[in-house]
């Protein structure tokens, strides 16, 4: 039996040609990816998660022309916007050619696209091309609704059996250097609407196109991410706004900066000295609370400007007990 875990890109290609999964690392989270144009690849993702079948998925491209191959027509700031930041944690999401099928939508008359910034995984979305593969779906390679995989074990550990029953693989590309998803933005007229926000914050949206930022019209379409819970571990997550000094309930773990003061009998999960390092150790973090069987989090918030709106964003849907 092979191992799992794999740095073999022809591996991971005949994976992805024969209709398997393979988890691909990125700089935002790994993802599970398929090939896009694979009715019954893009099924076992489903199947795999454990995700309701309405959800649409990313599309992951190589390079932004290869983009245009999915999408219908794209308004000319949104053009410019992929041509900034991609490879990037940066997804657009606008009207679909007949590439993207409805099993990768949702059903739904827009496409999700991305280019992810990975040398493993552009190396693999290359030599996709090459085959004839023009993208690879890939939600977060977790099972639906836990925590995001920042690590190459994440993966394991929550697909591992699944990966292993269906002659599936991951790619191991070490830790994910940004650590939160990429922000998601609908581009079908002249108003740029973050439906997720993420490591292209809306200031550098502004700046870079020029254009007011909008959230989500109340018809926009819905994001899975964006349920109330999400991102959750089995630990109790409590959110504290940011403050200097934090009172610890015994045995709690916590997630602060690190120029917060804390008392009490803590266990000591992330310490960041900026918002990079938060969004990069939160999800291992929250991991490892269930790993040490703690039951419950103190959480710090960060401010709310720039990265650290991602950053709280993920944490109110791990926070979030239905
Ligand atoms: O950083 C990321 O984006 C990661 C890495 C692996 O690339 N992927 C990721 O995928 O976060 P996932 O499936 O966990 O989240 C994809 C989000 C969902 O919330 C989904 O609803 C949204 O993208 N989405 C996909 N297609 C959409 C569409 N046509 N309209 C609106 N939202 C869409
Ligand atoms: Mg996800």
């Amino acid at each position: 039996m092979l191992e799992l875990l794999t740095h073999d890109l022809a591996r991971a290609t005949q994976v992805i040609a024969a209709g398997n999964l393979c988890v691909i690392p990125t700089e935002t989270v790994y993802g599970l990816g398929a090939d896009a144009t694979n009715k019954d690849a893009v099924a076992q993702v489903f199947t795999a998660k454990g995700r309701p079948k309405d959800h649409p998925l990313i599309v992951h491209v190589a390079n932004a022309e290869q983009s245009g191959e999915w999408f219908a027509q794209l308004p000319d700031w949104a053009i410019a916007l992929g041509q900034e930041f991609w490879p990037g944690p940066l997804t657009l999401v606008s009207t679909r050619t007949e590439l993207a099928s409805d099993f990768v939508t949702g059903g739904q008359n827009t496409v999700a696209v991305r280019v992810p910034n990975h040398d493993l995984t552009s190396a693999l979305l290359n030599q996709l091309l090459d085959t004839g593969t023009r993208g690879l779906v890939a939600p977060s390679a977790n099972r639906f609704g836990h925590v995001s995989p920042t690590i190459a074990t994440h993966a394991l550990a929550d697909l591992g059996d699944y990966l292993k029953a269906h002659n599936g693989c991951i790619l191991d590309g070490g830790a994910c250097a940004l650590g939160v998803e990429s922000t998601i933005v609908l581009a079908v007229d002249g108003r740029p609407q973050v439906l997720r926000p993420g490591g292209i914050t809306r200031r550098m949206i502004r700046e870079f196109t020029g254009l007011e930022i909008f959230n989500p019209a109340d018809d926009a379409p819905r994001v899975p991410g964006a349920l109330a819970a999400h991102y959750a571990p089995d630990a109790i997550v409590q959110l504290i706004e940011p403050t200097d000094q934090l009172e610890c309930v015994d045995g709690q773990g916590v997630i602060a900066a690190k120029s917060v003061e804390i008392s009490g009998n803590y266990v000591e999960l992330a310490r960041p000295t900026n918002d990079q390092e938060f969004a990069q150790s939160l999800y291992a973090a929250l991991r490892s609370a269930d790993d040490l069987g703690l039951t419950s989090v103190a959480v710090v918030l960060p401010g709310s400007d720039g990265l650290a709106e991602a950053i709280r964003d993920r944490l109110s849907r791990a926070a979030h007990t239905n």
